[in-house]
């Protein structure tokens, strides 16, 4: 039994809330899971993305830092690069256009492992790539406004520079991701299905660029990629073994939606496990989802104070107006 079932959430450093929410929902139509703060600090909005039921594996999460300083993120060594969604085969042209009428300026159409890419920054500057992939039965989020059939179905991979390649790939190794292939400097690992198949969305690529600079995580960039762990059980137990690794590991950290430990793997990559566990209809209901702003209750007391000092945003217009909008752009 492996201890991960895939990737849970990425999350990376925006410039502006309303933007930031706009983009995801109306042009990449996620539905927006969750609007809160930053757990540690309260002093910034933290939004969630992700399909309708804002299942592990689907969930981008973008700290907006447009009232808190942070330099730009610089890709090299030891940092994540490219946050890739998976999308069915076929739709990489639409992707294209969209994007691009969106405002931001996609790439050429390459190929990697035999399936099409497109590369794309989002609006804040965040490396993003589309994947066509034909090994993928998850279900679109119903509420994208992206034309049927076209619809992102979730994380495809996430990608990184490793320090040192090899110690990265005994540490991902060890928590049960298996090589899926090398191609050029980047290999790919993931999780198998037991049925001599892969597991859409549980692929982390690692990129071997020795002569990189070293990385630095800043706006524009992805700070750590979660994966997802079954239960609080399975942490804890997770939390013994990798606490006697000599790598620097936090505690097990209450995030009122699941349950959450950090570490950086050996290879210097900021990595997250997760559970899903009570999960997102702990303060709002299934239908409702990122209608409120929501806090962890030990500071619901301090509510107007944190809510003064965030940026205005238009909660008002929300992802089913975007969503209505997102039609017209993409149709
Ligand atoms: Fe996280």
């Amino acid at each position: 039994m492996t201890w991960i079932k895939g990737l849970h959430h990425i999350t990376g450093a925006a410039t502006n809330g309303q933007a930031d929410h706009d983009f995801y929902t109306g042009v990449l139509g996620l539905r927006m899971v969750k609007k809160t703060v930053n757990h540690e600090t309260g002093d910034q909005y933290h939004f969630f993305y992700g399909d309708q039921d804002g299942n592990a594996g689907t969930i981008m999460t973008n700290f907006i830092m447009e009232n808190v300083p942070l330099p730009p993120y610089q890709r090299g060594r030891g940092s994540l690069t490219e946050v890739a969604y998976s999308i069915p085969p076929g739709s990489l042209e639409y992707w294209r256009d969209r994007l691009a009428d969106a405002g931001t300026e996609p790439k050429e159409i390459a190929e990697r492992f035999g399936d099409r890419v497109l590369a794309f920054a989002d609006l804040s500057g965040i490396p993003s790539e589309l994947i066509e992939s034909a090994d993928d039965p998850r279900t679109p989020p119903a509420l994208s406004g992206v034309t049927e059939g076209k619809q992102i179905r979730g994380f495809h991979s996430v990608s990184a520079i490793s320090r040192i390649l090899e110690l990265s790939l005994g540490f991902f190794g060890a928590i049960g991701l298996e090589g899926f292939g090398t191609e050029g400097d980047r290999t790919r690992l993931g999780l198998k299905d037991g049925n001599n198949g892969w597991i859409a969305g549980s692929f982390i690529d690692l990129v071997d660029e020795p002569e990189a600079p070293w990385g630095r995580w800043g706006l524009g960039g992805i700070h750590h990629a979660a994966f997802h762990v079954e239960s609080k059980e399975r942490m804890e137990q997770l939390w013994r073994v990798l606490s006697g690794s000599g790598l620097i590991l936090t505690d097990l950290r209450d995030r009122k939606y699941f349950h959450s430990m950090y570490l950086t793997e050996p290879g210097g990559i900021n990595i997250e496990f997760s559970n899903l566990a009570p999960g997102w209809t702990v303060d709002e209901p299934a239908d409702s989802l990122g209608s409120i702003l929501s806090l962890p209750s030990q500071w619901e007391p301090h509510r107007a104070e944190i809510e003064g000092k965030l940026p205005p945003f238009n909660f008002d217009k929300g992802t089913l107006d975007r969503k209505n909008e997102a039609k017209t752009l993409g149709e």
